[in-house]
C-alpha cells in the first residue's frame, strides 16, 4: 500500500518504523521529521483539501493521523469526502478530546465512571462549587491546551484563582472560557488504548506514562518522559471493567450521538481502590506510549489500521508479542521550560548483538542538516528496549541511552519504577 502518516513526532516515527519493517509499503510523512525521511518521503502540504488531492493523485491507500489537532480540525471528514481511506475520528467524534466539557457530558450521559464534576462558563458557579469540595481540587480548561490546561489546586483560593483566570480568557484564551471543575482522584494512572472502527474494537496492552520531568514524579508536567507496557498494575478484572463499563458504552454512545468513534481511543484511567475511573479521553495514541506499543504488535500495524479504517476489526485476530517494552525519552536541555539550541546527535555503533537485536531509537524532535542529525528541542528521541521482563527491557533501554550523545541531553533515570518496586 501507499501509506501517508500525518504528524512529526516520535509517535509518527514509531508507526512508520513498524510499517517500514513490514517491507511491503511505500511511506509518506506530512510533515515528518529529520529521521522519517529515512523511512519514506516527507511532504509539506498544510492545507487538508490540497493534501487530499495529493493523496488521490499519488494513489494513497491509507492515511493514518498521529496528533489530535488535525483530527479536531476535520482532516478525516475532508479525506472521506474525497473517498480516501483514513484511520482516525471525525471532527465530531474528536470532540472527545477537543472539548473536556463534551467528554465529561458523554461520560455522564452514558454512565461511564468518572470524577464528580461541574462544567460552567460562570465564575460564581465555579466558586460556589469549589466551596463545597474537598482538597485538592482539579480545574480544567475546556479546549486543547497542549497538555497545560489542567490545574491541581491545593487550596480553595488557588482553585478559584485558576477558574477565574481561565474563564476570563487570561490563561488559555478561548480554550478556557468554559471549564470543568472536578474532584481529585487518588490512585495510579494507566494509559489504555482501544483501536476502534465505529463498531468493533481491539484493546492493546495497558501502558504507564511518566508525565513529570523529574525522577520520582517531581517537577512540572511534560508530554511524557517515558513509558512501558504491559504494566503489571492491571489484571484481567481491570481490563474487563474497562471493556464493559467504558469502551462498549462509549462506542454505543457515540453511535447514538451520530458520531461513531473510529480511530484510537486513548483512555486515561485512574485506578482507585481497584476500580478504573476515567480521567479523560484522547482520540489518538499517546506519545511515548505509541513508541513502545507499535513494536509489541505481532499483527502488522498496517493491517490493524487499515481494518480499523474500513470497519473490519471483527475480522482481525490481534496478536501481541509476549515481551515487555520500556521507552526512555531523551529531551533537550531546557525542556519543558523553553527552547534549546540545536545540537548534533551522535549515536555510537551498537556492538553488543543482544542490545542491537532488542532495542531501537524512535526519533521525534530532530532535523537532518547537511547529513547530520540535529536535536531541535523538546522531546528529541525515545530509546526503546525489549525483554522478557520489565527489568531486562528497562536495562536495555538505558544501555541504549548511554550510546546517544548530544549537548544538553537529559532523561529520567527511573522509568518503569512503579512496576519494579
Ligand atoms: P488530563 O489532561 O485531563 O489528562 O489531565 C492531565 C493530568 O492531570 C492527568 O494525566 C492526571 O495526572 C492529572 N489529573 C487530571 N484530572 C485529575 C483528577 N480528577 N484527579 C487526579 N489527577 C488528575
Ligand atoms: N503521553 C501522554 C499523551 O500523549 O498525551
Amino acid at each position: 500500500m501507499n501509506i501517508l502518516i500525518l504528524g512529526s513526532g516520535g509517535r509518527e516515527y514509531s508507526i512508520g518504523l513498524a510499517i517500514y519493517k513490514e517491507n511491503a509499503h511505500n511511506l509518506f510523512f506530512m510533515p515528518g521529521n529529520g529521521a522519517t525521511s529515512e523511512l519514506g518521503e516527507n511532504i509539506n502540504i498544510n492545507d487538508y483539501n490540497e493534501l487530499a488531492q495529493w493523496a488521490k493523485d499519488n494513489s494513497v491507500d491509507l492515511t493514518i493521523v498521529g496528533p489530535e489537532a488535525p483530527l479536531v480540525d476535520g482532516v478525516v471528514d475532508i479525506f472521506k469526502e474525497n473517498d480516501l481511506t483514513i484511520f482516525g475520528p471525525s471532527a465530531a467524534a474528536a470532540q472527545l478530546e477537543g472539548s473536556k466539557v463534551y467528554m465529561k457530558n458523554i461520560l455522564k450521559k452514558y454512565n461511564i465512571p468518572t470524577a464528580a464534576f461541574i462544567e460552567t462558563t460562570n465564575e460564581k458557579e465555579a466558586h460556589d462549587f469549589i466551596d463545597t469540595m474537598n482538597l485538592p481540587i482539579v480545574v480544567k480548561a475546556d479546549g486543547l491546551c497542549a497538555g497545560k490546561g489542567v490545574i491541581i489546586a491545593q487550596s480553595k483560593d488557588e482553585a478559584k484563582e485558576a477558574a477565574s483566570d481561565m474563564l476570563s480568557g487570561e490563561s488559555f484564551g478561548d480554550a478556557g472560557t468554559s471549564i470543568v471543575v472536578e474532584e481529585f482522584l487518588d490512585g495510579y494512572e494507566l494509559s489504555i488504548f482501544a483501536i476502534c472502527d465505529g463498531e468493533n474494537y481491539k484493546v492493546l496492552p495497558a501502558a504507564q506514562d511518566h508525565k513529570r520531568i523529574g525522577d520520582g514524579d517531581t517537577g512540572p508536567n511534560t508530554g511524557g518522559m517515558g513509558a512501558y507496557a504491559p504494566t503489571p498494575l492491571v489484571n484481567d478484572d481491570i481490563y474487563k471493567k474497562v471493556e464493559e463499563r467504558v469502551i462498549k458504552p462509549t462506542l454505543e454512545g457515540m453511535k447514538q450521538e451520530g458520531a461513531p468513534f473510529e480511530g484510537v481511543l486513548f483512555i486515561g484511567v485512574m485506578v482507585v481502590n481497584g476500580e478504573p475511573i476515567i480521567l479523560e479521553y484522547n482520540v489518538r495514541f499517546g506519545d511515548p506510549e505509541c513508541e513502545i506499543l507499535m513494536p509489541l504488535l505481532e499483527t502488522p500495524v498496517s493491517e490493524l489500521f487499515y481494518k480499523g479504517a474500513t470497519r473490519q476489526l471483527d475480522k482481525l485476530d490481534i496478536k501481541i508479542k509476549k515481551e515487555f517494552g520500556v521507552g526512555v525519552v531523551i529531551a533537550s536541555e531546557n525542556y519543558p521550560y523553553s527552547s534549546s539550541k540545536p545540537a548534533e546527535i551522535i549515536v555510537d555503533k551498537i556492538v553488543d548483538e543482544d542490545l542491537a537485536a532488542n532495542s531501537h531509537i524512535s526519533y521525534a524532535g530532530v532535523a537532518s542538516e547537511d547529513g547530520k542529525l540535529m536535536a531541535t528541542g523538546g522531546r528529541v528521541l525515545v530509546c526503546v528496549g525489549f525483554g522478557s521482563s520489565i527489568k531486562e527491557a528497562r536495562d536495555r533501554a538505558y544501555e541504549l541511552c548511554g550510546q546517544v550523545h548530544f549537548a544538553g541531553k537529559k532523561c529520567r533515570s527511573d522509568i518503569a519504577y512503579q512496576a519494579l518496586k
